[in-house]
């Protein structure tokens, strides 16, 4: 029995004694908002993304040379849009597992002198016509920054820094010059590089152990920042939290060794509802939160000890998430249509839930970038005569586009429910998620407005909730967007869109401390509101 329900039937039966009427199957609860309890500025990288050379997600989705829908350098312009609309403020490329054993230097120079190789992460041949000079290109047209990640794996250090000097370095070296003679004059002053990906991963090809890494890692920064003084790395923290992994092992080890050295340690985490069981899937977020707290304490004590002169502590940048379930056999992990899921209303507020969560740790989560951008578990999802929005799209949307500014902690006074401990995706299984609210908020404050994000992961139930200010007052109208459908198993398709943000009429607000909202079964809802 839901914990407050008890109390709940004392007053619903007084309420009935008395004569009123209590809608049947309503909760209540509360929000109180106050400005002056900060957590830290949300950054605007925690609205990335990801291009990786996996299934369709270049070639076929951002990349269909011949295409009717693609201009004549082969990008997709419905593709290209649609992106736009998401506000990507960094996108990391080229993988992914795909990295681990890609050579920056097959996908430049003239396309027909690339050389086709095998791709061994996803079992496709890869053609390297779409490479670094492409993805720059990409990017400034989609108004994102470019976050490179360099072979470590079969890669070399030299091989890292050559990369550096290609991007970065204006003239005079070979690889400087031959970005020039490659068509491309200026520098593309790439910022942020990680070094290497899920290297703790026994799938990954190089896979090394917590030191090896350590080492490699050092050697390789040390080449790209003689190169380039201002970039910033990024450690490959832990992806692999399976039964036998002691991921937390890896992140103390490298947190340690690479302390002085990086800006951000990179951590990956994928959600799925495998056994169809929607209460323990909408409470994912809430693992992803617990990692983060665990990872901040190991930061907070290298912290101490740390060498960094004036540059700010070590970050955390989830630089994959996402749901990606279904897609995940051996059929659907290879080849040109791998990892193709198709989303539905529970993801999108996973999601929601997610992107909360980010805010609520905007102390330390300072990137994050969805995993990935087009057709591979993506919000935007093509064929060869058009595209659709997943449902996925929508939240990410509204918070890429509103949610900047200053993250509150703010006191949320709901109905919790418990889980059992259960399986994410595939392999990790959780630990036991007890008083699970079923509101699950963030508010931000942004230049006298607030934005507060609600998630209603109740089926069944509205929440009729007071949002009380502690101090001041909220003035003028609310505005109100909400992400939400007929039913948690409605998606969109081709022609069809069920599950979109849809404006709600405004919340009529007289200069008052409190406001009340009814956030609807299954939602996710932005309401947004000047206060004085
Ligand atoms: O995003 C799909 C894959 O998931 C990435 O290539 C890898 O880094 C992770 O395991």
């Amino acid at each position: 029995m839901d914990k407050k329900k008890l109390s709940g039937m004392r007053t619903l039966s007084a309420a009935l004694l008395m004569g009123l009427t209590i809608p049947l199957g309503a909760q209540n609860a509360r929000i109180k908002i106050d400005i002056d309890r900060k957590i830290g500025e949300v950054d605007k990288h925690i609205y990335g993304n990801f291009v990786e050379h996996l299934g369709r997600c270049v070639y076929g989705g951002i990349y269909d040379e011949g295409s009717k829908l693609a201009d004549e350098k082969g990008i997709r312009l419905d593709v290209l849009e649609a992106v736009k609309g998401l506000n990507v403020s960094i996108t990391r490329y080229p993988g992914g597992n795909f990295v681990s054993n890609y050579h920056w230097q097959d996908g430049i120079g003239p396309k027909d002198q690339r050389p086709p190789r095998m791709e061994l992460a996803w079992s496709r041949l890869e053609t390297n016509r779409f490479g670094t000079d492409e993805f720059v290109d990409f990017a400034k047209r989609v108004g994102t920054e470019p976050y490179f990640s360099v072979n470590m794996g079969t890669g070399t250090i030299e091989e890292a820094q050559q990369w550096v000097e290609y991007c970065n370095v204006k003239e005079g070296p070979y690889f400087a010059e031959l970005r020039k003679k490659n068509g491309h004059p200026e520098p593309y002053g790439i910022k942020y590089w990680s070094l290497g990906n899920e290297m703790d991963g026994f799938w990954q090809m190089g896979h090394l152990n917590a030191e090896d890494y350590a080492k490699k890692a050092r050697e390789a920064a040390k080449l790209m920042k003689l190169t380039s003084p201002d970039i910033k790395l990024v450690a490959a923290g832990s992806s692999n939290y399976r039964p036998n992994a002691d991921p937390n092992e890896w992140n103390a080890t490298i947190l340690h060794e690479l302390r002085d050295v990086v800006d951000y340690i990179a951590l990956h985490m994928y959600v799925g509802n495998p056994d169809n069981n929607y209460y323990n899937f909408v409470s994912t977020p809430l693992v992803l939160e617990e990692r983060t707290r665990v990872v901040k304490g190991l930061i907070d004590r290298e912290m101490e000890q740390a060498d960094r002169g004036n540059r700010p502590p070590i970050y955390i940048a989830w630089d994959e998430y996402n749901i990606w379930y279904r897609a995940r056999n051996e059929e659907t992990m290879a080849g040109t249509r791998a990892l193709e899921e198709h989303y539905n209303l529970e993801d999108a507020l996973v999601i929601a839930g997610f992107l909360n969560a980010f805010i609520r740790n905007a102390d330390v989560v300072k990137m994050a970038n969805m995993a990935q951008l087009v057709n591979v578990i993506a919000p935007v999802f093509t064929n060869e005569t058009g595209m659709f929005k997943q449902t996925i799209y929508y939240p990410l949307q509204l918070f890429a586009n509103n949610v900047h500014g200053t993250a509150l902690d703010v006191l949320v006074d709901c109905d919790t429910y418990d889980t059992d401990r259960f399986f994410i995706g595939l392999g990790e299984s959780t630990t036991q998620q007890k008083n699970v609210p079923y509101l699950d908020v963030s508010a931000t404050y942004n230049n006298g407005e607030v934005i507060i994000c609600v998630v209603n992961r109740n089926k069944d139930k509205a929440i009729t909730t007071d949002l009380i200010l502690q101090e001041g007052k909220f003035t003028g109208d609310f505005q109100v967007f909400e992400v939400n459908g007929p039913d948690i198993k409605s998606g969109n398709d081709f022609g069809k869109t069920t599950v979109e943000t849809v404006q709600k009429p405004a919340l009529k607000v007289k200069a008052a401390d409190k406001v009340t909202y009814s956030f609807p079964p299954h939602s996710f809802t932005m309401l947004k509101g000047k206060i004085q």
